[in-house]
């Protein structure tokens, strides 16, 4: 089950509002097929991450993630899922589950507080804030160690196909860092 709730979608795909959760009714699984970024300032932000099995259908991911620069209202967080039935790179539309920029406080407040931390669990050190963000938010260089989605908010529903999920951090003066992942996504057979 946990090979539908993909790790990578999670640096984005905290998708939908649809707080209703898990993975067992929806239709779709999905492979994730690569995970990884780049930073406009490797001094500021950086990343590796890579995708690992964690057993025959399950997937997570690995890695850390520098956070070097402060918390501060010009840090922004914009969300892109892209889709595309083919693949190609010229094929890929923007979808609705995309969340526009916004301040990164605020995000933690919402997606990073509910769906973003109860889907990693205890596969991360990045803080966790179980009412509301409290100021500073450290800088460090945050662990993954094979996480896996356990599908809270994501949607029941995907078509087939391949799916871009970006999440681009920017902040001043001149910081931009973008993480991508594209997983393959299939209808399940009953
Ligand atoms: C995560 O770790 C905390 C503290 O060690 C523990 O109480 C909790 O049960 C763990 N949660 C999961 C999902 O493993
Ligand atoms: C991540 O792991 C490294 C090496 O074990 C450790 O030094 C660092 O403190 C960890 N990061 C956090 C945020 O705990």
């Amino acid at each position: 089950m946990l090979s539908l709730c993909i790790p990578s979608l999670l640096f984005v795909c905290i998708l939908a509002n649809n707080y209703n959760g898990c993975a067992a009714k929806t239709n779709w699984e999905a492979t994730p097929l690569s995970i990884g970024g780049t930073t406009s300032n490797p001094s500021a932000m950086d990343m590796n991450l890579r995708i690992e099995r964690i057993s025959r259908s399950e997937f997570g991911f690995s890695g850390t993630f520098f956070w070097n620069i402060d918390m501060d209202d010009s840090v922004t967080v914009e969300m892109r899922v892209l889709s595309s039935y083919s693949g190609d790179e010229s094929d890929y539309k923007l979808t609705p589950m995309s969340i526009p920029p916004q301040k990164f406080i605020e995000y933690i407040n919402t997606f990073y507080k509910d769906l973003f931390m109860p889907n990693l669990g205890n596969c991360t050190d990045l803080p966790v804030y179980e009412t509301e963000y409290v100021p500073p938010w450290p800088k460090a260089t945050y662990n993954f160690t094979r996480c896996a989605l356990n599908g809270k908010g994501l949607p029941d529903y995907l078509a087939d196909g391949y799916y871009k999920c970006e999440a681009i951090i920017t902040a001043q003066p001149d910081i931009e860092v973008t993480v991508a992942a594209v997983l393959r996504v299939r209808t399940k057979m009953f």
